[in-house]
């Protein structure tokens, strides 16, 4: 297996989901954690240092054991893992004084061949994405230059005798376009054979969670979105019944979709599960509510109370299940170190632990979503269940712009039943990222049979985007549109007139409010 050193780099989770890609069996731990007597008993067959935030001046720099460089195995530096080495292994760090290097910069080889480069220069430079303060102003002895930029003439230098590769840039990153080559080449080197599987990340998540939880109880809220889902099977298969899911309907979902998502975890999953039935106590609190952030801060609140009342008849639990991923993780760790703005507060279960005094189980942190889709698979999870758009927690709320009646909501759901019922039909379903349907809070004029109607317009919306952050709207044909719009009109009383919203996020964003 193989070892990677975190030294704080908000990108270190990368590293091991392009290992995981390459089928190689990787843990990350923080450096404080590995000591020479860590060392010998995880018995690495390779090493990967992180980039970090620190100076190697700075007092209590974080450094590996030194051992590390004696066990004769491959080591990988990345960034501070670059100045690590040097630091360590007798070359020289200068700290940044105007040679702090962001963004993209272009490397070109020098000297000869590297195993670690082999098929890596396309056309002799590769784009690569730097992001130092200090850097290496004297590579250590037994080290030589393979590769350099405009601003690093270190970006890439290897021991080849003792296998040791240092790089200024890091390869996990998108903006490193072919950064995966040299992982694979780095694994390839430390002979690794590529067979680790999905199966087996299910089985250590299973035995992690054993070994967290032991005999005592463990609660999951249940949205029946991906991850809450993998989450909760995945802890079942480990835990069993001192499991249970606490699943909130707020009165706010898709047609059907209670129905599906309790049907679903009894019949195939025979795990426990809760279903709060609170549809009333939530409306009811958002009678007259048309502010979005008030709706938004209205169901997150109510959401907590529900979920704590279900929770605490719950004997004993002292664990409380999500399906945190890692983008998530990210996010809520600040990037550029000033507070961001809030374009809309997410609704979640933020501060619920604490309250509760509960202990979190989040089997998913590492994971990215196409990651946790694979989980899902693995796990027996029904297609239909792991190919999902995603849905927001505060739900149809937020695609009923103004104030949300149960009459609109009706129309709503029979609406977007019939749209994703058009896409799925046609074949788009998994092409698309989020589709739905937004009811408009505006009524106008048409004209049925030989009648006057006067309804309510609606919003069909769709997108591609990887992770939500940014997204493009789906170029549907005039056919299908049209299609769409005249069988929504048709079958759902209370709409007589459809657009279609061409705004891509940024500047709009994915959903109404
Ligand atoms: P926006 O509208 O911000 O949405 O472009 C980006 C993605 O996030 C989802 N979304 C939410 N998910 N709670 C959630 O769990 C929320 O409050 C929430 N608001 C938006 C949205 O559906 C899209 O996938």
């Amino acid at each position: 297996r193989l070892l990677i050193i975190d030294f704080g780099s908000q990108v270190t989770q990368l590293i091991a989901r392009r290992l995981r890609e390459l089928s190689v069996y990787c843990e990350i731990h923080p450096f404080q954690n590995v000591t020479e007597s860590f060392l010998t008993e995880f018995a690495p067959k390779a090493v990967i240092l992180s980039g970090g935030p620190s100076s190697v001046f700075a007092e209590g720099a974080p450094m590996p054991p030194a051992s590390v460089f004696d066990l004769g195995i491959p080591i990988l530096g990345i960034c501070y893992g670059q100045q690590v080495m040097m630091h360590c292994l007798g070359g020289k760090v200068e700290r940044g004084h105007g040679t702090a290097e962001f963004g993209r910069a272009f490397v070109t080889p020098k000297g000869s061949d590297l195993a670690l480069l082999e098929g890596w220069f396309a056309d002799d430079r590769e784009q690569v994405w730097m992001s130092h303060g200090d850097h290496v102003s004297e590579i250590a002895p037994g080290f030589d230059v393979y590769g350099t930029s405009p601003n690093a003439p270190f970006a890439i230098t290897a021991d080849t005798e003792r296998n040791f590769f240092a790089v200024q840039f890091h390869p996990e990153v998108h903006h490193t376009p072919n950064g995966k080559k040299l992982y694979e080449n780095f694994v390839r080197l430390a002979g690794f054979k590529g067979d680790w599987t999905m199966g087996a990340y299910r089985d250590d998540a299973i035995a992690k969670i054993r070994d967290q939880v032991g005999d005592r109880k463990v609660i999951c809220g249940l949205s029946g979105g991906v991850d809450s889902s993998v989450a909760a099977v995945l802890i079942h298969e480990a835990i069993g019944d001192q499991l249970t899911c606490v699943f909130v309907d707020h009165g706010l979902l898709r047609l059907n979709e209670a129905d599906e998502v309790v049907s679903m975890f009894r019949d195939n999953y025979n795990i426990p599960l809760i279903h709060a039935d609170e549809a009333d106590l939530f409306l009811n609190a958002l009678e007259g509510v048309s502010d979005p952030e008030q709706k938004r801060k209205t169901i997150g609140k109510l959401f907590i109370d529900v979920f704590q009342k279900y929770a605490n008849d719950i004997d004993g639990a002292e664990f409380l299940a999500q399906g945190t991923l890692y983008p998530d993780v990210i996010e809520s760790v600040s990037f550029s170190g000033g507070p961001s703005v809030t374009i809309k507060s997410h609704h979640n279960v933020g501060g619920l632990p604490e309250k509760m005094g509960l202990k979190l189980v989040e089997p998913l942190r590492e994971l990215f979503k196409d990651e946790v889709r694979a989980l899902g698979r693995e796990l027996g999870l029904p297609a239909s269940f792991i190919g999902r758009h995603p849905f927001p927690g505060p739900g149809l709320a937020i695609r009923c712009p103004g104030e949300i009646t149960r009459e609109k909501l009706e129309i709503l759901r029979k609406a977007d039943a019939v749209y994703i019922d058009q896409i799925r039909k046609h074949g788009l379903y998994d092409e698309i990222w989020q589709a739905f349907v937004a009811i408009l809070p505006v009524r106008t004029v048409g004209v049925m049979g030989d009648g006057r109607t006067y309804d309510y317009a609606c919003a069909l919306r769709a997108v591609t985007s990887v992770d939500g952050m940014t997204a493009d709207y789906y170029p549907f044909t005039h056919e299908f549109l049209g299609e769409t719009a005249t069988r929504i009109i048709n079958e759902v009383q209370g709409i007589n007139r459809v657009t279609y919203d061409i705004t891509s996020k940024p500047p709009g964003t994915i959903e109404w409010e």
